[in-house]
């Protein structure tokens, strides 16, 4: 049996990820959309899963989709909703979307912030659909670092800036 110190120096081992989830460099945001940015944490080629914390700014609609597999999200900042639904996601709220959930995230005019943050893990894909559900596009962790790459080239990081993120 292998011994715990010849696991952990295993070149199967996964590397872990320590990152401070708000960054001080206003760079490391992605732009996704008009008012929309996302910042990524964790982007795993295998799984599809992304762990990313979401910010959009009034005004921003981030598109109506569906998903293939569970949401997660803890809203760190502001407030926003679904247009198919009729609750508020308010700071300090935890959100969980069913697979086959179609849903449009909306940020509405806030008094005391102008934004929303949320921390979101999302499994699987994303579907863009238009208004009669038709699919229009897609999303998923590759799509997602392929984003990464071309803005962190972009603005300045280094288009391997990403790597520190994938899995
Ligand atoms: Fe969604």
């Amino acid at each position: 049996m292998p011994t715990l110190a010849a696991f952990q120096s295993s070149a199967h081992m996964v590397r872990e990820i320590v990152e401070l989830a708000q960054p001080a460099d206003e760079r490391e945001w992605v732009p996704q959309g008009e008012q929309i940015w996302f910042r990524p944490l964790m982007l795993d080629r295998t799984t599809g899963t992304v762990a990313n914390l979401l910010r959009v700014r009034r005004g921003g609609n981030l598109g109506r989709h569906i998903h293939n597999a569970p949401v997660f999200g803890y809203v760190i900042k502001g407030s926003w909703r679904y247009l198919e639904h009729d609750w508020v996601a308010s700071q300090g709220s935890f959100v969980y979307e069913p697979p086959g959930e179609v849903h449009t995230l909306v940020v509405d005019a806030q008094g005391e912030h102008d934004e929303m943050i949320t921390f979101f893990i999302v499994q699987g894909g994303l579907i863009k659909v238009d208004d009669d559900g038709k699919p229009v596009g897609y999303d998923n962790s590759l799509t997602k670092i392929a984003l990464c790459e071309r803005w962190y080239a972009q603005c300045g990081l280094g288009i391997d800036h990403v790597q520190r993120f994938v899995r």
